[in-house]
């Protein structure tokens, strides 16, 4: 910029070439006639020359008129192109009127002369012509004659007009004047002009134009000529900084002693030689390069013409993270020796959040065991005493022992195998200590309580604990109500399990009041298999090849501890995806058919599964099929491959379950298919916490597997007749401030955990409607009942707040057909399900099944009683 100035500012000639410098945009000129003339067929001697109309057609009595005009373009700068032309010709008939006549313009192809004689009045009769005219016969009267007496012209109509004798302008414009004038424009020695040629066959047609000697200068002819302008500007290097002016023409560059680059030329890319100087890397290593390509390498420019010889270059360190557990400040190439995350220059370990990085897929997946019944036969009628326990566990081969939660010392609990209408007892103990069997019971939590919600407000810091099966149809004495949890060193009362239900995978897990999502985390949770007659005559695959894997969400802290918000927040994501308690784990699978049992176990985050594998497939080509949901096997496989209604993947919300079988037959030993998670968080608007992609990793043997052909229909799977219903019940779920605690608070109808309004009837069937205005999914779980999902809606609300559905229902997809305890009420809809109360009577929770949101009111109970 400085650069240009100096050049405009020291060179007075520069100054106006800068003022047009770089106008590339269309330039308009008005040119006026500097010849024009008629000529007379029947007084072929006469001129009129200087006259102030010109005139063309044929008058009263038959003669023939023509009229002559050039244009003279050499004020058009050199280099130009025309783009347009218009010619503007002003009628003055004086007064005449007649009809509209065409009138040809012709390229007049001799050059001729326009001489001073100016007849009196019109001049429509010319005068006696004097040396130097221009008439019928001579193009310069009276030495040169036209080839062709009345004017030698071409041919070719340039343009043609219908003109009326009205007084007034007519502008003329075609392609053909275009190319006539570009030509003469090219080589002015061919510019003679045009002929005008009016009607020379009926008598009384002639038109009277004015001339360019016209009194009024606005009456006279004139050509308007669009034209662009030459490039004359270009790219003008400075010659050591190697800085790039724009410059109008090489004049202006040359002068201040730099480079120029040709007209038409650009400053974007700099197309100047660029100075180099010593590039440095943070570790001491000296390039030479240009400052540009320098940045490019992340590394250090030293300033132009510097030199690397001696060195001039620092070696700079930051923080090397190995994980959480060691950083070390050391310069990039020795932490890139270690195998170690550099954090950038000069970052002090101090400073540095040194974050978990783990490689997915270097543990094996666990496979939870089988719990031993304490009486009884492991799948059949048994007790289970269930401990409660604290201690250590490892997520990853990566990170260090981290203390959790479980069930008789497994993270996740034993898997109880029981079977369709054999009951299970249980005791559930709590039995957490601060450090092994002997050391004292936990008076305090290991994650930080946010005391101020509901159930902390009087359990305080206590790991008070309860457990839920979830799935099961019991009495509410053995449901784990969320108000009975208990401290250390108590144990729950004996609970029944009547299992009279088909085969499902239910899952255990804690559920006590404003604590579930904490002992959740810990790793209160595990698997429960109800078997049945049903599925067992189905040949689906088992043994080794029927594979529990709970999905959850963790994040660590420096010390490679469980790691979650000191008080309530909205949702949690954690860091990394578990499964069956490794981060990113991998299973060693036959080739055949297997049939995984999925449990979304996660505080809150939705998955959006897909298979990825050889040759980048999703499950549009690894064969794939979802055989059952919440409670139990769909009527029929729904194939993933290709499946429109899925695409290719399976959602699963926090609480919902979904068996899949995945087919590994036709691969090969060493191949992998990976199982990833695509949804975004919260779910499904996301940008709210860090998606996941990771979930698994099958890695495929070359042990044969099952091979045999899944059954093509599962079990029977009524629908429940929306017709059978009696009672509807709206719920609208919404986010509202909880003023005393000072954060949100998530809602059912704006109430909360003790405000029982909902009181069902045994035998009757409900219809309950879920009216989601919180912008995000809730999975809206019920205990004690199964149900069907009828269809969803979209709604508006009114100017007095009511709920009006759009009416145009969406049917559930094939995969949601089954028996579900569990539903995705998705944001912006009302999702409709359809229950019934057969049994028990009594009172349960139902809620969303997102931890964070049922530990802060997102919870409410119903009361069952008989007619
Ligand atoms: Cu799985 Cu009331 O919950
Ligand atoms: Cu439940
Ligand atoms: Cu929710």
């Amino acid at each position: 910029m400085r650069f240009t100035t100096r050049v405009c500012a020291t060179i007075g000639v520069a100054m106006a070439l800068c003022s047009g410098a770089g106008d590339s945009l269309g330039a308009v000129v008005n040119l006026v006639a500097v010849k024009d003339a008629s000529i007379f067929g029947d007084l072929t001697s006469n001129a009129n020359g200087a006259g102030v109309y010109i005139h063309c057609g044929s008058n009263s009595g038959g003669d023939v008129r023509r009229a002559l005009i050039q244009f003279d373009l050499s004020s058009i700068p050199a280099g130009s192109t025309i783009t347009a032309v218009t010619l503007t010709l002003r009628v003055d008939d004086g007064g005449n009127t007649g009809p509209t006549e065409t009138i040809e313009l012709h390229k007049l192809t001799q050059s001729w002369s326009e001489g001073p004689t100016n007849p009196a009045s019109g001049g429509g009769h010319g005068a006696t012509a004097v040396a130097g005219d221009v008439t019928w016969l001579k193009r310069t009267y009276n030495t040169t004659s036209w080839t062709n007496a009345g004017g030698t012209f071409s041919a070719s109509i340039s343009a043609s007009a219908s003109i009326s004798s009205t007084a007034g302008p007519h502008s003329w414009s075609s392609a053909g004047m275009l190319t006539d004038v570009q030509g003469w424009y090219a080589s002015s020695a061919t510019n003679f002009g045009w002929l005008l040629k009016g009607n020379e066959v009926t008598d009384q047609t002639a038109r009277r134009i004015s001339s360019r000697q016209n009194a009024t200068a606005s009456e006279r002819p004139t050509l308007s000529v669009t034209y662009t302008p030459p490039v004359t500007s270009g790219a003008c290097c400075h010659p050591t900084t190697g800085a790039c002016t724009t410059t109008s023409g090489s004049f202006a560059c040359i002068v201040g002693g730099n480079v120029y680059q040709g007209n038409g030329t650009t400053c974007v890319p700099n197309p100047c030689p660029q100075p180099t100087g010593a590039c440095c890397t943070g570790s001491g290593a000296c390039t030479i390069d240009d400052s540009a390509g320098c940045a490019a390498l992340g590394r250090y420019y030293q300033g132009n013409n510097t030199v690397c010889s001696p060195n001039p270059c620092p070696v700079l360190s930051g923080a090397c993270c190995q994980n959480n557990a060691t950083c070390s400040f050391v310069p990039q190439l020795n932490c890139a020796f270690a195998n170690g995350n550099y954090q950038g220059d000069n970052i002090t370990c101090a400073a540095a959040a040194c974050p978990w990085v783990l490689t997915p897929f270097v543990d094996p997946l666990p496979i939870p065991s089988v719990a031993v019944p304490t009486t009884g036969t492991a799948g059949g009628r048994a007790h289970y005493d269930m401990y409660i326990r604290q201690f250590s566990h490892q997520f990853h081969s990566q990170l260090p022992m981290t203390t959790v939660w479980g069930y008789n010392d497994l993270y996740p609990g034993p898997t109880i195998e029981a079977r369709e209408n054999l009951p299970v007892t249980t005791t559930w103990i709590n039995d957490l200590r601060f450090n092994g069997p002997a050391s004292a019971l936990r008076n305090f939590h290991v994650l930080p309580i946010d005391l101020c919600l509901h159930g902390p407000d009087i359990t305080g810091r206590t790991p008070v604990t309860v457990t839920h099966l979830h799935g099961a149809h019991l009495l509410p004495d053995s449901d784990g109500d969320p108000d009975t949890a208990f401290a250390p060193g108590f144990s729950s009362p004996l609970y029944n399990y009547p299992n009279n239900q088909h085969a499902a995978t239910l899952w255990y897990h804690d559920h006590a009041l404003g604590l579930t999502r904490l002992n959740v985390y810990m790793g209160l949770a595990g698997f429960y298999l109800i078997r049945d007659a049903i599925e067992d005559a189905l040949n689906l695959p088992r043994g080794h090849n029927e594979v529990p894997l709970v999905i959850q969400d963790r994040s660590f802290t420096a010390a490679g501890q469980l790691k979650y918000n000191d008080t309530f927040v909205d949702h949690f994501f954690g860091d990394f995806t578990c499964v069956n308690g490794k981060v990113w784990p991998y299973l060693d699978v036959r080739k055949g058919k297997y049939r995984f049992r999925i449990v979304n176990g996660s505080n809150t985050r939705t998955y959006r599964l897909q298979l990825v594998g050889p040759p980048a497939a999703l499950f549009v080509s690894v064969p794939a099929w979802q055989i059952g949901s919440d409670l139990g096997l769909l009527a029929a496989p729904v194939s993933l491959g290709g499946g429109v209604a899925r695409a290719g993947t399976v959602t699963i919300m926090p609480g919902e379950r979904a068996e899949i079988v995945i087919d590994f037959a036709n691969y090969t030993a060493g191949q992998n298919i990976t199982l990833q998670n695509i949804a975004v968080v919260p779910f499904p608007g996301g940008g709210d916490g860090p998606d996941i992609l990771n979930v698994m990793q099958f890695r495929i043997t070359s042990t044969a597997g099952d091979i045999d052909p899944l059954p093509a229909t599962l079990k029977s799977v009524p629908r429940t007749p929306e017709a059978e219903a009696t009672v509807t019940r709206t719920f609208t779920l919404s986010k509202d401030t909880d003023i005393t605690c000072n954060h949100d608070m998530w809602l059912i109808n704006h109430l909360m955990w003790s405000d029982i309004t909902e009181f069902p009837k045994i035998g009757d069937t409900e219809i309950w409607r879920w009216v989601n205005q919180s912008g995000l999914s809730h999975p809206m779980h019920i205990h004690l009942v199964e149900f069907q999902v009828l269809d969803r809606d979209g709604f508006s609300v009114d100017g007095g707040g009511n709920i009006i559905p759009d009416g145009v229902p969406v049917q559930p997809p094939t995969w949601e057909r089954g028996w579900k305890d569990t539903v995705q009420a998705t944001p912006n809809q009302i999702t409709r399900v359809i229950a019934r109360f057969r049994d028990y009577p009594g009172t349960f929770p139902f809620h969303c099944h997102i931890l964070d949101h049922e530990d802060h009111e997102m919870m409410r109970q119903f009361t069952v009683g008989c007619k």
